[in-house]
């Protein structure tokens, strides 16, 4: 029955779904045998790129000197906009103001204006420095508030989300609170920074080595601006060193310099910028300030409420608009607004294009409901969990969310009793209580925080994938699908879908970058929906080729279609087991097709962004978080004493996998809301642009204690892939928790009488700062 030991006998496949594989390049991440693009061998010839940056937020290009960067040692060419074939522009969104090279004027101090490129990286880049331009300022509208102070413009149509009568609610409320809150940006710090690596090929053709999450569209980009048909460039990326968002749209501006100079030189060429031009000249997550009024009842029951989300989007539309939608969508959270009106304020301003960022703008809107809840909470004297029980969605009549989709899959009160219980949270936070009521210098804090997350990107047309698959007559398996791996795993449980179908060990399978030349017209991989849509687009190629594969042995073997099921030993055909190597050696004898092609689009999801109604998501993703922590009252630090986290990916595809995720999330999110301060000062100039300067967790800011867990009863409603549900975004939302343990850690120096209102990130300087504020309006200490 065994065929040459490649299958076991056992009763499950090694590798399938629903179990906890490591990542395939786990151990090659580690030891450094993951090949990223600047590992890749480089042909004889081959350039480096350099990009020169502006130095003014908003001018008049005067003048602009490049004789001294062409006569520096090693250069071989330099390039401006002149030099642009066809367009000058790779707006994601076809807005046409993202140029490769700014012309006349440059909209941020950091934009790229030319680039050199010369025979050595370091040549390369010493040259870049060597340029003489002259700027004549413009005003320049650097944050929010100048931004809306100048009446700036939108870079997008705003979005207005609205249900019920939310004047009358507010003005009929028995309590009412109006206030603000400034949420920082975030750096996506990916280790691996932006890169390409172009190699002309014959004719009009290239190929482009980039670390992108959206290849198809850095393809489409590259294709406008060298003024050729898509078909000729092809892009590729086997892995990139994290995404986080920040590849989502912002890759196409270095897969077109590398392509036009490779074109024009007829040389490969690759381009790298260093650390600091990554975080100066490339787009983060988009800092926020959100207003809000809330009215509300003696339960602490929310009856309405109104909100405006301003964002600094910076020069270009980019992903504002979809970010800032993403906001609204996400201003609920959990719990149930009766009337509501919600309105982003996506403006531009002379800062770096902001972009794609775990998240997309949930994130932010989230953090306002959950501002929303503690302030309530602390009206009312009441615990904040008291609060946000009596608001989750509920039965009908409260169940409906601000853009009119119904909630129908909430777990959260059975998710959230559970971490209650398992972290004994109760008992923990009347002991903490006590600890504060000492009035000692250090004071504790704790919070449970739960997050609902919607699955689907809200352009309706993204959410479709594609998957090719090719059975080799040695049996082995070839996979390739359109999502690319950023370090989430993806490869990994895309190929255990495909294993689980052929019942073959998951090492039978490799899978290959992702290539615009096998797989088209493609997704970004991003909102997190990688595995949901190239999981059920490989599951249907391998449907295809199992189909065939049946049809050919029931002929061959004279049985039934039905009497052929594929298991773990091999493929019963009736009452023989044929190896799955042996089915295939026949197959191909006989001529049987072993390849195929897969598609999915997701069913049942429609978007009407005018009216602000229809069912965006197919369906929501929930997890909750309790954070314990301590702040030291007299310098402002705190610390994580202890996070437990209970996470529902539905059925997990791969458990160890999906609890990397929730960690990872988990962190990054803490970073996001307590250490990692973007600032720019009134120049406009980025002055955290290094790890020296800006600073995101280390190993040593983990929680002391971490209990991670996944909810291992949830299966996911709709019809996923293996009823999974998605995972890479929504933990990074349970960040939240510590932020608001930190909160509390502060109100106890007023005993909690007022809410502390900590804008993010929470540094120590701004902890510091309110319990200085708290103690001064008259915080007895108690
Ligand atoms: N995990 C790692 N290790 N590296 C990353 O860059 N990106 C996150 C998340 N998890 C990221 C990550 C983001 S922003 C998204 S949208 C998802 O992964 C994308 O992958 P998925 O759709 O396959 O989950
Ligand atoms: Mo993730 S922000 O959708 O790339």
């Amino acid at each position: 029955m065994m065929d040459g030991g490649r299958q076991d006998a056992g009763t499950r496949v090694r590798g399938g779904v629903h179990s906890a594989e490591r990542h395939d390049s786990a151990h090659k991440h580690v030891t450094g045998a993951a090949e990223y693009i600047d590992d890749m061998v480089e042909p004889v010839g081959t350039l480096h790129a350099y990009l020169g940056l502006s130095e003014a937020a908003h001018a008049e290009i005067a003048s602009m000197d490049l004789a001294a960067v062409r006569s520096a040692p090693g250069v071989v060419d330099v390039l401006t906009a002149a030099d642009i074939p066809a367009v000058n522009d790779v707006s994601p969104v076809h807005a046409h103001d993202d140029p490769v090279f700014a012309e006349k004027k440059v909209m941020f101090w950091g934009q790229p204006v030319f680039a050199v490129i010369a025979e050595s990286r370091l040549q390369a880049r010493h040259a870049a420095a060597l340029a003489r331009i002259e700027y004549r300022p413009l005003d320049a509208a650097i944050d929010i508030e100048a931004a809306i102070a100048a009446g700036s413009e939108l870079v997008t149509k705003p979005l207005k989300l609205e249900r019920g009568f939310v004047d009358k609610a507010l003005a009929d409320a028995p309590h009412r609170i109006a206030g603000s809150m400034e949420i920082g940006g975030q750096d996506h710090f990916y280790l691996e920074g932006h890169i390409a690596f172009a190699i002309p090929g014959e004719d009009e053709t290239v190929t482009i080595h980039s670390s992108t999450q959206h290849p198809s569209e850095a393809q489409n980009l590259v294709s406008e601006v060298l003024g050729v048909a898509a078909n000729a460039v092809s892009v590729q990326v086997r892995r990139m060193g994290g995404g986080f968002g920040g590849k989502e749209s912002q890759p196409a501006l270095f897969a077109a310099v590398a392509a036009l100079a490779a074109k024009r030189l007829n040389r490969p060429v690759k381009i790298r910028p260093d650390r600091d031009d990554d975080m100066i000249a490339t787009g983060k997550r988009h800092d926020f300030k959100v207003a809000y009024d809330v009215g509300f009842d003696d339960e602490g029951r929310i009856l309405g409420v109104e909100g405006t989300y301003a964002a600094r989007c910076g020069f270009s539309a980019d992903l504002s608009g979809p970010v800032t939608d993403r906001a609204l969508f996400h201003a609920d959270n959990a719990y149930y607004f009766p009337h509501v009106r919600l309105k982003s304020m996506p403006l531009r301003t002379n800062t770096v294009s902001n972009t794609a960022f775990r998240g997309f703008g949930g994130p932010q809107g989230v953090l306002g409901a959950e501002r929303i809840v503690e302030e309530i909470a602390y009206a009312l004297g009441k615990d904040p969990l008291e609060i946000r029980k009596a608001n989750f969605y509920g039965p009908p009549g409260r169940d409906v969310t601000p853009y009119h989709q119904t909630v129908t899959d909430s777990i959260l009160d059975r998710l959230v009793g559970e971490l209650e219980e398992s972290s004994d949270y109760q008992a923990r936070r009347s002991a903490i209580l006590d600890f504060n009521k000492k009035g000692g210098v250090i004071r504790k804090g704790i919070a449970l925080t739960p997050v609902k997350f919607g699955i689907s990107f809200t352009a309706t047309w993204f959410n479709q994938a594609g998957a090719l698959l090719h059975v080799y007559r040695d049996g082995s398996i070839h996979l390739n699908h359109g999502g690319t791996e950023m370090g989430q795993g993806l490869f990994t449980k895309v190929a255990q879908v495909v294993a689980d179908c052929f019942q073959v060990d998951l090492d039978r399978i490799r899978v290959s970058a992702t290539s615009t030349e096998k797989v088209p017209n493609t997704s970004a991989t991003a909102a997190s929906s990688g595995s949901d849509l190239n999981g059920m687009a490989a599951q249907d190629a391998a449907e295809q080729i199992k189909q065939r594969l049946m049809e050919f042995a029931s002929e061959k073997w004279s049985v039934s279609a039905e009497e052929v099921t594929f298991g773990p030993g091999g493929v019963c055909v009736g009452s023989k087991t044929v190896p799955f190597d042996t089915l295939i050696a026949e197959a191909y004898m006989a001529r049987v097709h072993l390849s195929a092609a897969g598609f999915y689009k997701t069913p049942d999801i429609h978007w009407d962004r005018e009216a602000g109604k229809g069912r965006p998501f197919y369906y929501f993703a929930y997890g909750a978080a309790v954070s314990e922590v301590s702040i030291d009252t007299l310098t402002g630090e705190y610390r994580i004493e202890r996070t437990d986290i209970l996470h529902d990916v539905g059925k997990s595809l791969n458990p160890a996998i999906d609890k990397g995720q929730v960690e990872g999330g988990f962190v990054q999110g803490v970073g996001w809301l307590t250490t990692e301060e973007l600032w720019w000062d009134d120049k406009g100039r980025l002055r955290t642009h290094a790890p020296s300067t800006y600073k995101i967790p280390l190993a040593s800011d983990r929680p002391r204690i971490f209990n991670v867990a996944l909810a291992e009863w949830s299966e996911n409603k709709e019809r996923t892939i293996r009823r999974s549900k998605a995972v890479g975004e929504p933990p990074l939302m349970l960040g939240i928790s510590v932020l608001e343990a930190i909160s509390m850690a502060v109100a106890s120096v007023a005993d909690y009488r007022e809410c502390p209102r900590l804008d993010t990130p929470a540094t120590p300087e701004r902890v510091l700062m309110a319990v200085e504020r708290l103690r001064a309006h008259g915080g007895a200490e108690a």
